[in-house]
Parts: C-alpha cells; sequence; structure tokens
C-alpha cells in the first residue's frame, strides 16, 4: 500500500496545497467587509489582476465556473446563443449552467485543436431573423483543457476578435490557464486577452492558491458583474484571507509554471517512444493520451498501482497534469510506469 503524501497526483494541477509563507500571508492578511467594499487586501489583488490582465478592472470570484458563469450572465440576455468548443469546459462541465442560470442557448463546435475555425463561426453565426436566437458570444478557452493543454497563440486570437468584432460578438476568454498559454507562446498574459471583453483566471489551479480566480474586463463590465456575483452567491466577506493567498499565487506562480511544461514533456517523451500511446500534441502542464492495448480504465488502474494518479478523459483519453507540487521522483515514477505498460501490453492480443 502506498502512502498518501508519497502518491504522484497528476490528476490536475488543483490538488496543490498551500505551503508554509502562504499560510502566514493568509493569517496575517489584513482584512475588511468586500461586500461593502472594504477589504484592502482583496482590493489589492483586483487592482493586481486586472493589471496583470491588461483589463480596466477585475473581481474576485470563488470558482472559475463561477467567473465563467457571470460573464455569460453579464453578455447574454435569455434567448441568444453563445459559441464556444463542443468541448470547452463552459459547455461540459459547468453543469449547463449557460442554459440554466442564464437562460441563454450554447452552440457548441467542433474543432481540431480545441478553439473554433473562422469558417465555423462565421457559419454558426445566425443571422438577423425572428427565427433564430440572437448571436451574442463567442467563448475561448485558453489553454484548451480538454484537447490537452493545446495553447492559442496571439495571431490565432487576435483573427477570432476581429471576426467576433465584424459579427458584432462579444469575446469572453476561459483563461483558467492563461498564464500557461502565455508562458508556451512566450508573451505576457495581457497580449492573449488584447480586443476580449472578458476574461477569467485560476488563482487556483498552477498558480497554486486554494481557492478563487479574477474576471476582468473594462470598468462597467466588472461593475456589472459585480451585481451579479452577489446574485449568485459570490459575494464574501473578509475574503482578503483568501485574497492574499491569491495575490502570492498572482506574483510568484507564474515563475513555476515553465518546469510544469518541461515536466509534461519529459513525461511525453516517454510516452512517445511506445507504439502502444497515441499522443495529442502537448503544449504545456497538460499530457493526454490514449493506450492502443487495454482500456484507459485499465491503464490508471494499473499507474495507480505504482503510485501514479491520472484521470480518464472524454475520447477514451487518459490526462496527466503536472503542477507546482510534484517532485523529480515523481515524475521519475509516471514515466517509469509507463515505459513498463508498453510492453506488458503491447506484446498481447487485444
Ligand atoms: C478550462 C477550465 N475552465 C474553468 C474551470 C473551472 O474552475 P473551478 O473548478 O474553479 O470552478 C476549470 C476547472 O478545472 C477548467 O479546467
Amino acid at each position: 500500500m502506498i502512502e498518501h503524501d508519497s502518491v504522484a497526483d497528476f490528476r490536475s494541477d488543483t490538488v496543490t496545497k498551500p505551503g508554509a509563507a502562504m499560510r502566514a500571508a493568509m493569517a496575517g492578511a489584513e482584512v475588511g467587509d468586500d461586500v461593502m467594499g472594504e477589504d484592502p487586501t482583496l482590493i489589492e489583488l483586483e487592482l493586481e489582476a486586472a493589471e496583470f490582465l491588461g483589463k480596466g478592472a477585475a473581481l474576485f470570484v470563488p470558482s472559475g465556473t463561477m467567473a465563467n458563469q457571470v460573464a455569460v450572465h453579464v453578455h447574454c440576455r435569455p434567448g441568444d446563443e453563445v459559441i464556444c468548443d463542443r468541448r470547452s469546459h463552459m459547455f461540459l462541465f459547468e453543469g449547463g449552467g449557460i442554459a440554466g442560470l442564464s437562460g441563454a442557448q450554447p452552440n457548441g463546435l467542433d474543432s481540431e485543436d480545441g478553439f473554433p475555425e473562422l469558417g465555423a463561426v462565421r457559419e454558426a453565426f445566425r443571422s438577423d431573423d425572428v427565427h433564430h436566437p440572437r448571436s451574442r458570444l463567442l467563448c475561448i478557452e485558453n489553454t484548451h483543457s480538454v484537447a490537452g493543454g493545446r495553447v492559442l497563440p496571439p495571431e490565432r486570437l487576435g483573427q477570432l476578435v476581429e471576426l467576433a468584432r465584424e459579427l458584432e460578438l462579444s469575446v469572453h476568454v476561459d483563461g483558467a490557464r492563461l498564464v500557461n498559454a502565455a508562458i508556451a507562446c512566450g508573451c505576457s498574459p495581457s497580449e492573449l486577452t488584447r480586443g476580449v471583453d472578458s476574461v477569467s483566471l485560476c488563482l487556483s489551479k498552477g498558480l497554486g492558491a486554494p481557492v478563487g480566480s479574477v474576471l476582468a474586463g473594462d470598468k462597467a463590465f466588472v461593475a456589472a458583474a459585480r451585481r451579479v456575483r452577489k446574485t449568485f452567491g459570490g459575494g464574501m466577506r473578509q475574503a482578503g484571507i483568501l485574497a492574499a493567498a491569491g495575490l502570492m499565487a498572482l506574483r510568484n506562480g507564474p515563475g513555476k509554471l515553465q518546469l510544469d511544461h518541461d515536466r509534461a514533456q519529459a513525461v511525453a517523451s516517454v510516452a512517445a517512444e511506445s507504439d502502444v500511446f497515441e499522443l495529442a500534441p502537448v503544449e504545456s502542464n497538460m499530457v493526454m493520451l490514449k493506450t492502443r492495448a487495454g482500456s484507459p480504465e485499465d491503464l490508471v488502474a494499473f499507474l495507480a498501482s505504482r503510485g501514479v494518479l491520472a484521470t480518464v478523459y472524454p475520447g477514451r483519453q487518459v490526462r496527466f497534469v503536472t503542477h507546482q507540487d510534484l517532485q523529480d521522483e515523481h515524475v521519475r515514477r509516471c514515466c517509469d510506469a509507463l515505459a513498463d505498460w508498453a510492453p506488458q501490453r503491447s506484446s498481447k492480443p487485444e
């Protein structure tokens, strides 16, 4: 039996735990009632996040899901249509919130790498006709999780934003892992928000905070989002305790992500040596693979028996996510286990 602390946990970058310095910052945070606009640490976080994301203002929210759903609620009215990728988090994993919370209709497009093609967006756009929903919002997820951490570079984002302007669509970026995308592109996060109307960023994923996301946009958008956050139950009182962790994540987290990306490449290069695995391109902190022998569930069970946790994902894929709580030994263990799976299975007929 493997002791819990020694498990190499590749299930998600949400599993990181705050270390001693972060806990001390949380314990010592200056706080006030944030719903009354009186929490100095939270105000500091929102100002810093707005600048980091190149927007006029930002709002702290408890989760990435709330950030995205508040954005939809501000951009859309009931009966509107939201154009997004069919494998996006907002379409697949937010409890049907686009319809349930905002009365809007999602239109999920197929795509090769998680990012809508220009032609597909143009085709999905509804003409002004009483029979049609009003196309209102284009959502883009960067990096794209189910596609395996794929990255949308600034040039392609620019083309989508230009098309959205022509069609008079607003643009929301689900940037849960936007900093990973920026690191991968060698650009600043604000280059990946240029021209978009709103962007969410998770502090609680690779950046390492225990809780929280920010939603940024211009001042009028964020003022409207603040009202919706209250309605959705996301107004918190002495939330500076969480903001203190968020500030540390925003300041120190980005510098740790390149190592996560390098480790994902290390895992991928071992998997690439075996023809048992079919690998999606690895561009950030995720490795997404299919096994040609055995089932994804078999592979995940085999890895668990070796002290490595991974997740079965849509499309019969197995996902590995690297993050700052992993150690070199965990990465080696994962690589060794993958190398051992290959000969064991490839020699047997299915
Ligand atoms: C791309 C993406 N967007 C949004 C979210 C939602 O974040 P949260 O779990 O904080 O609600 C996730 C969570 O995994 C995600 O991967």
